[in-house]
This record gives C-alpha cells, sequence and structure tokens, in this order.
C-alpha cells in the first residue's frame, strides 16, 4: 500500500515542526506549510535525511484564500492525494483588546478561522474514499474557557471546538477520524518558556512540551478520538470548568486579573 501523506500547516516551528517529526518517525509522507524564509527547507532536508520519507515543502500566507487553493493545485498536478490534515498554522496573543490594532486581529481570524475551514473543504473533496482519512483540528483551552487578554484569540479557537464538534457528527458514517487537540499552554518558543516559567501552582502545572503534545495528539487521532486534551491538569481543568457555576469562574478570574484592571 502506498504511505500516507499528511499536511501540516504551520510546519516550520513550534508544534507544527514536532508534528511533522513525530509523522515523519511514523513513515508518513510529508507536505509542510508556513511562510515563506521560515526556514522549511532545512527541516524537510532533515526530515528527509533521517526518516526516509517523501517531503513536498509550500511556503505560503495562509491568510490569504487563494495560497489554500494553490496548495491543493499542488497537490494535483503532483498526483498527489492527502490522507491527513492537520491544521495546526495559528497565531495567538496575551494583551487587552485595545492594544492591538484591527489588522491584527484579522490576520488572526483569517489565520485561525478561515484558512482550516478552506483546507478542510478542499481537503475533503480529495479524498480516496477507499482509504481511512484523518483531520486534525488544532483548538486550544482557550476556547473552552474565558480568558480576558485572549479575547479574539478564545474566539477563533471556540469556532475550531464547534466546527469540529459538527464535521464529527455530519461525517460519522465516512471513513474519516476528525480529532480537535485541545492543548493548554505549550512551551514552542523561547517568549512563552520565559512567560511559562513565572507561572506557580496550578498554572504551571498546566504547561505542556510540543514534542509530547504532538506524540499524544497524533496517537489518538489514529485511535480515532474525538478530543485530545494533552495533560492530567488540563484534563481535570475542563471537568471543573463544566462544573463549577459561571459567577465562581469569574471570582476566580477577576481575583488573577485584579492588579492589573485597567480603568
Ligand atoms: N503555544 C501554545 O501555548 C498553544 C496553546 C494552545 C494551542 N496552541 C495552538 O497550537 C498551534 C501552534 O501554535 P505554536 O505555539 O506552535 O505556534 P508558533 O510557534 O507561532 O508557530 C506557528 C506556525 O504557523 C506558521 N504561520 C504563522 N502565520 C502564518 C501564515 N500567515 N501562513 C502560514 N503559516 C503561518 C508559522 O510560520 P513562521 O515560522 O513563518 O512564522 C509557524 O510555523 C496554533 O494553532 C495555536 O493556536 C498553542
Amino acid at each position: 500500500m502506498i504511505p500516507l501523506t499528511a499536511i501540516v500547516t504551520g510546519a516550520s516551528e513550534g508544534l507544527g515542526k514536532s508534528f511533522a517529526l513525530e509523522l515523519a518517525s511514523r513513515k508518513i509522507d510529508l507536505v509542510l506549510v508556513s511562510l515563506s524564509g521560515s526556514g522549511l527547507l532545512e527541516l524537510a532536508n532533515y526530515i528527509r535525511k533521517n526518516f526516509e520519507v517523501k517531503v513536498t515543502i509550500f511556503e505560503a500566507d495562509l491568510t490569504l484564500a487563494e495560497s489554500c487553493t494553490s496548495l491543493f493545485a499542488l497537490l494535483k498536478s503532483e498526483e498527489l492525494t492527502a490522507h491527513i490534515l492537520i491544521n495546526n498554522a495559528g497565531l495567538g496573543n496575551w494583551s487587552w483588546f485595545e492594544d492591538k490594532n484591527i489588522g491584527f486581529y484579522k490576520k488572526q481570524i483569517e489565520l485561525n478561522v478561515i484558512a482550516p475551514v478552506l483546507l478542510t473543504h478542499l481537503f475533503l473533496a480529495q479524498l480516496d474514499e477507499d482509504r481511512t482519512a484523518y483531520l486534525l483540528n488544532v483548538g486550544s483551552l482557550a476556547g473552552r474557557f474565558v480568558v480576558p487578554k485572549k479575547q479574539v484569540y478564545g474566539a477563533t479557537k471556540s469556532f475550531i471546538n464547534y466546527f469540529t464538534r459538527c464535521l464529527q457528527l455530519e461525517m460519522e458514517s465516512a471513513n474519516i477520524s476528525i480529532s480537535l487537540l485541545s492543548p493548554g499552554g505549550i512551551n514552542t518558543k523561547p517568549e512563552l518558556l520565559v512567560l511559562n516559567h513565572t507561572l506557580k501552582g496550578i498554572a504551571k502545572a498546566t504547561i505542556t512540551e510540543p514534542d509530547r503534545v504532538a506524540y499524544e495528539a497524533i496517537h489518538g487521532m489514529f485511535l480515532g478520538k474525538k478530543e485530545i486534551i494533552p495533560g492530567g491538569v488540563n484534563k481535570l481543568m475542563v471537568v471543573l470548568n463544566a462544573i463549577l457555576p459561571g459567577f465562581i469562574k469569574d471570582m476566580i478570574i477577576k481575583s488573577k486579573l485584579k492588579p492589573e484592571v485597567k480603568l
């Protein structure tokens, strides 16, 4: 049987890079997508040398709708069918709403919401129905909890949560397994490492490492898990979030924000 081929968006660094390495270690061919000049070529060469899988790179800005169509046009021209799509590319922030300009939020919505919808649509249209396909959408616990300073980001991830849950129901009888990954904080880059290092107690215990998250996500995806929440503390937080009354959750959040509240 021909090997599986996986598309990983946002593959040049962070969690996407860990996904690429995890999939390559399972002998899955790759189509890696990221902005141009982001080191994708070096990563592709490293993977080709060390894992003996086929790697195609596609450098493009996924906030542009035509990038999504061009990606699938490229696959078609190379007679490649993707069996796995990992919608990973995402833009986060940790800032008061008025401190970022509207261009930032527009880009965040285009990358976190519009691109995954377009890519999923194009991915489903080219599937070979005889072969099981896999879709993994990268959400966030920020999409489950109300977190000030993550107002637009959290809303984009709530969208991913809802979108994925609906697709799971709509496509229950199709030959595709659809999973939602809902991680807490991940040490994906130096700024986050520094920020996460300052955390204490439960907040610190929610932080995970990208390679571990990628392993759990790919493992869960192949098992057909509907939702993958890496880390025991994060799973507990989701349970608490479901049972605690809203006013108690609001009190906890406000008490954490108090010293920073702007008047
Ligand atoms: N890190 C966390 O704490 C955390 C927690 C929960 C969920 N998540 C989610 O996990 C996913 C990965 O996060 P991460 O922390 O690994 O992110 P990251 O380190 O910032 O990496 C993002 C990736 O997306 C690419 N990218 C950015 N803008 C793009 C665009 N316009 N078009 C194409 N590619 C673009 C980046 O390419 P360049 O290298 O060229 O910029 C990079 O490869 C995101 O969906 C994020 O929301 C992250």
